[in-house]
């Protein structure tokens, strides 16, 4: 969860030069109506990553008027197959709806429990913040989520490729005790991940 605002709006100016946690505002009287409306989400994707997945960010970055507002929103496309992989929000709870197919959504505790279920059109998912968390596409057809977070700027970060596609990568060793396993199988793991972030 972000700060709670100290002013009505601070629509982000995202070209300041200053850096500072959120973003400066743009000038009051440069603001208009305009700056409170995101036009974009009627059509749907068309591009689609190596495990079919379009993902469409409603964040700060694009929707400067949530700077400071503590609420953002995803759109989540799923072809046939198609997952959105193991990751975490370091910075916010996610809340989403799904309008079309069939997920299976699942997010694990801090005791490694993972509890999940398998959704459809209408129904609703809450993800804690900054635990594991992923869905998959067990439909036959294309599916489709809205997810809303408490954050104007969430994060997002992918278990597989931060820990076998970072730069410059993790060393062997790390990841061999880790895992309890030999180098031949991190090597193959690494070799396979960049595609993934
Ligand atoms: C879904 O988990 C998302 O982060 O959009
Ligand atoms: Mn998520």
């Amino acid at each position: 969860a972000d700060p709670g605002p100290l002013q009505d709006f601070c629509v982000a100016d995202l070209n300041s030069p200053l850096l500072v946690n959120g973003f400066p505002c743009k000038k009051p009287e440069n603001v208009t109506s305009n700056d409170f409306f995101f036009d974009g989400l009627q059509k749907l994707g068309t591009v689609f990553d190596f495990l079919n997945v379009n993902l469409t960010e409603v964040d700060v970055f694009a929707f400067p008027a949530l700077n400071t507002l503590g609420m953002s929103m995803n759109r989540v496309q799923f072809h046939p197959g198609g997952e959105n992989p193991p990751h975490i929000h370091p910075r916010a709870t996610e809340l989403s709806l799904v309008t079309e197919g069939k997920l299976f959504v699942g997010w694990v505790s801090t005791a490694y429990i993972l509890y999940w279920k398998i959704l459809t059109a209408g129904q609703v998912f809450v993800i804690p913040p900054g635990l594991v968390h992923f869905q998959l596409n067990v439909g036959k057809g294309n599916a489709l989520f809205y997810a809303f977070f408490n954050s104007q700027n969430p994060g997002i970060s992918k278990l597989a490729p931060a820990l076998f596609a970072s730069t410059p990568l993790i060393p062997d060793p790390v990841l061999t005790t880790a895992f309890n396993v030999n180098k031949t199988i991190i090597d193959l793991i690494k070799s396979r991940a960049s595609v993934l972030i």
